[in-house]
């Protein structure tokens, strides 16, 4: 429910432990869909030093209190406070040893819109705790640093009653699991529910049998298999690379269709957003495959880095996020390709990372302050946080990093760790000084490094220096160490230096390669080794160099995309440009050597936000109109000049027999659907027309169907889909986002607001909210249109949705977060917008920090 008071900023700096232990927490929960019963018993034991202190137990104002006692007696009502947040029983009301505090509370799942804490979804009851979602379910020391044990009894006449750890006993109606492994109560979870689960069985390298369950609803299961696959690849992955093992005796995966994020790690039941679950080649794209298995992993990977060790406070939430994240894409890197698995990974980087760094919502991995938690789930604290990392380890080597984690495990299992204690192992474990890098916990921008280079007397010497724009609080960055991997190529295309790391550690630094015969060409940032903005003068014959020869595929693909992002910048600013891309770009795509995938990526013009992003960081106002016509400029130039090629490359890339999601199927669709992409600016959809109506699976149905959408010709296609998959939430989710996110600019607010009339614009589901106003978010001309109707529109719905869920509508408030960006007239619709949400009583403490964080950066 949306809190009306706002909360004072939280601090890093005001940490104090709590000033109890727990020893024990038992559960006992009779569901009711409006009158649910929470009885919970916390064994207590007061901290040996110091005073004695109140309990102070965190509660929203949706409990309602029913009983509470001390070690059985209940106390006098002057020895308890009551406010909207809390519950405090004052220090003279405590014993001074061990106690056992009881409490009975009831609460209405039914009424709760905004998933968090116990709500209902489909009918079936489940739980959202991380970040405070605990302290709505019960009274309760909500904060990750207080772990223990859990015991719980759930009472339901619902055929499946979950809870975390290992099933003790259960009868008609009831249920009783214990999770042996002390946590933090964000992860606890309770699921009740008719399901039905597709199972298989893991036997952990040391033996330990567990039963693995993906539970979905009745009908679903066809569509679990391979969900649970991935679960098992992912066991496996991480006993080989990390030596993890699972450590109880049943692993849980449930799916439901209200889930505010993607998934959820809860110890031994993982709760999913059923569309990081269910997939079928007739529902599910390549893409939406390879999520699943990425986040399976990722979810089955916090059981050690988030759960057995977890994070002291909320500021270190990238200690768990960015390692895991660092964790899945390995894993994700080895099952799949790796070159290709780099590029995508940064891809997102830039768009969401850079992109956020950029605005008036930039912060550091590591926040010292916020005020509402859930804000900071961020692309930052994920993918930035996973970028730290990656640097780590390339300065400290692949045997450095596997020793630092093996102390990590070692020294922190049990622990609610910090980013400190983190630093620390790598210190111990590889003897090396770690004081400058922390810098990259802590302070928040994207470096902007700025190469030259001299040739003398068979000596290259590259010169970086180094700068972070100021982000807001944050006016000055001392420099940061750096690692730039650098290779060195021949005039003949030959590699002269292999990659080497340089350590760039000053703000301006030169290192000199001597004993090269002709001059070389440098491949600078290989791998993309540290996530900055590299600034270098190069000729556009000199990236087609690089494209052709680099042996490093990420350098390689970004000398493309450089010589593509330099021609849509100039285009974009009513300059010709392009020649040097489009022939460059011609030799890749004919490289029938190269992997499939990788040829796409190459193919793929960057996204009009990130020539936005680009035209930015030169200070330069981008023009969302001008952008979107130099891209499809672009693309028509590059198609008509290699019609030939892409249409063979159309017809070679056809995958025959039965649909697999495996990596080499999806690369060749991958290409196929590039080139179809291209081929539609010129084909007049022809192609398009022809595979909607013959493909089987959805990738290539979706591709065709957003060539049909983009050409203003899809309106058949629509109406087969939504035949065939009306009643399929997870089709219509994608039904509902790529005709706005397809839609010709112009059109798009337009279409956004009628798709939002349909009865079935579920508006309340966090996927079918974000599929109608992401969609209009990603759509960059549409949503920027001049006339400020995409604004409006979003603004409209997030005032509605806030009074629901206001964990959803700030998350999608970022859609205005590059607002102070554009021109004065678009300035001018956005802040209305967002006074406009700003201005509202009642509004929720999530919205409103983002809200006039964003405002607050246009003054
Ligand atoms: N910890 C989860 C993950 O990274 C994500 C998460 C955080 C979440 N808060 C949430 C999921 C709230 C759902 C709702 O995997
Ligand atoms: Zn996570």
């Amino acid at each position: 429910m949306p809190q009306t008071k706002p909360q004072p900023v939280q601090y890093l700096a005001d940490y104090r432990p709590y000033p109890f232990t727990l020893a024990e927490t038992r559960l006992d929960v009779t569901l009711a869909p409006r009158d649910t019963r929470v009885r919970a018993e916390l064994d207590l034991v007061p901290a040996l030093t110091g005073a004695a202190r109140d309990l102070v137990l965190d509660g929203g104002a949706g409990l309602r209190l029913l009983a509470l006692t001390i070690d059985g007696v209940a106390p006098s009502e002057d020895h308890v406070t009551r406010t909207d947040e809390r519950l405090t029983i004052h220090a003279a009301a405590l014993p001074r040893g061990p106690f056992t505090l009881a409490t009975e509370v009831a609460i209405d799942p039914a009424d709760n819109t905004a998933f968090e804490g116990l709500y209902l979804s489909g009918g079936i009851f489940c739980t959202q705790c991380e970040a405070e979602g605990f302290r709505h379910i019960t009274f309760y020391p909500d904060r990750p640093d207080v772990m223990t044990t859990f015991r719980v009894t759930v009472r339901s006449d619902l055929p499946v009653l979950l809870s975390n750890g290992n099933p003790v006993a259960s009868g008609d109606g009831w249920a009783e699991w214990h999770d042996p492994w002390p946590k933090p109560c964000y992860l606890f979870a309770l699921v009740a529910g008719d399901l039905v689960a597709v199972s298989d069985r893991f036997t952990t390298r040391s033996g330990r049998p567990v039963d693995l369950n993906v539970w979905v609803r009745p009908g679903d299961q066809d569509r679990a298999g391979f969900a649970m696959e991935s679960l098992i690849k992912s066991m496996k992955w991480d006993e080989e690379v990390y030596g993890r093992e699972y450590d109880l005796d049943v692993f849980n995966i449930v799916a439901v269709e209200d889930f505010n994020m993607g998934a959820m790690e809860n110890k031994g039941l993982n709760i999913f957003n059923s569309k990081l679950v269910l997939a079928s080649p007739e529902t599910a794209t390549d893409t939406d495959y390879e999520r699943i298995e990425a986040v399976i992993a990722h979810e089955y990977f916090h059981n050690w880095t988030g759960n057995r060790i977890t994070c002291r406070d909320w500021f270190q939430l990238c200690l768990k996020e960015g390692l895991t994240v660092f964790r899945d894409q390995q894993f994700t890197s080895d099952l799949r390709s790796a070159a290709v698995k780099r590029v995508e990974d940064v891809q997102t980087l830039r768009a969401r990372q850079f992109r956020e760094d950029q605005g008036p919502l930039a912060h550091p991995p590591r926040p010292d302050r916020y005020e509402e938690i859930n804000n900071f789930y961020t692309a930052t604290v994920y993918e930035k946080g996973a970028e730290v990392i990656g640097m780590l380890k390339t300065l400290v080597g692949d045997e450095g990093y596997r020793r630092a984690l093996d102390l990590y495990f070692d020294r922190h299992d049990g622990d609610a760790a910090t980013i400190e204690d983190w630093l620390k192992v790598f210190e111990d474990a590889t003897g090396r000084d770690l004081s400058q890098f922390s810098r990259w916990y802590t302070d928040a921008g994207t470096p902007i490094l700025e190469m030259s280079e001299t040739w003398q007397d068979g000596t290259l010497t590259l010169t970086f220096a180094q700068s972070t724009p100021p982000t807001p609080g944050q006016p000055d960055k001392p420099a940061r160490v750096i690692p730039i991997a650098v290779g060195l190529i021949g005039p003949n295309g030959d590699e002269v230096v292999p990659t080497r790391i340089l350590e760039m550690t000053e703000a301006r630094q030169s290192f000199a390669f001597d004993g090269l015969g002709a001059r070389p060409v440098a491949s600078v940032l290989r791998g993309f080794s540290a996530p900055v903005m590299v600034r270098r003068d190069l000729d556009d014959a000199t990236r087609a160099f690089l494209l052709a020869h680099d042996s490093d595929p990420f350098a390689r693909w970004e000398a493309g995309r450089e010589l593509a992002l330099s021609a849509l910048t100039e285009l974009a600013q009513g300059r010709d440009a392009g020649a040097d891309y489009v022939e460059a770009i011609g030799a890749l795509a004919a490289d029938g050597s190269a992997d499939p995938a990788f040829r796409a990526l190459c193919l793929n013009l960057p996204g009009e936000e990130e020539i936005a992003i680009r035209l930015a960081a030169q200070g330069i106002t981008p023009d969302p109109d001008a952008i979107h016509d130099a891209r499809g400029n672009l693309a028509r130039r590059m198609t008509l000049t290699h019609q030939e090629l892409l249409s063979d490359i159309y017809d070679d890339m056809a995958v025959t027999g039965p649909y697999s999601p495996d990596a080499d199927a999806a690369a060749r669709r991958s290409l196929r659907i590039a080139s179809l992409g291209l081929l539609g600016r010129i084909d007049g959809g022809e192609r398009a027309e022809v595979l909607f109506g013959i493909a089987g699976n959805m990738t290539e149905r979706m591709a065709a169907l957003a060539v049909l959408l983009r050409l203003g010709q899809g309106d058949a296609a629509l109406q087969v889909l939504l035949d065939q998959f009306g009643g399929n939430r997870l089709v219509m989710d994608k039904w509902f986002s790529i005709q706005v996110m397809a839609a010709p600019p112009q059109n798009a607010a337009r279409i956004a607001r009628d798709l939002a009339a349909r009865d079935d614009f579920d508006w309340k589901n966090p996927n079918r909210f974000r599929a109608l106003l992401g969609g209009l978010a990603a759509n960059h001309a549409g949503f920027h249109a001049a006339d400020g109707s995409g604004y409006d529109f979003t603004a409209d719905w997030l005032i509605r949705m806030d009074a629901a869920n206001p964990q959803i509508a700030a998350r999608m408030s970022t859609a205005f977060e590059t607002w102070p960006r554009y021109d004065a007239e678009r300035r001018a619709h956005a802040r209305a917008a967002l006074e406009r949400i700003a201005s509202l009583e009642g509004l929720s403490r999530n919205t409103r920090e983002m809200v006039s964080r964003m405002i607050a950066a246009g003054r």
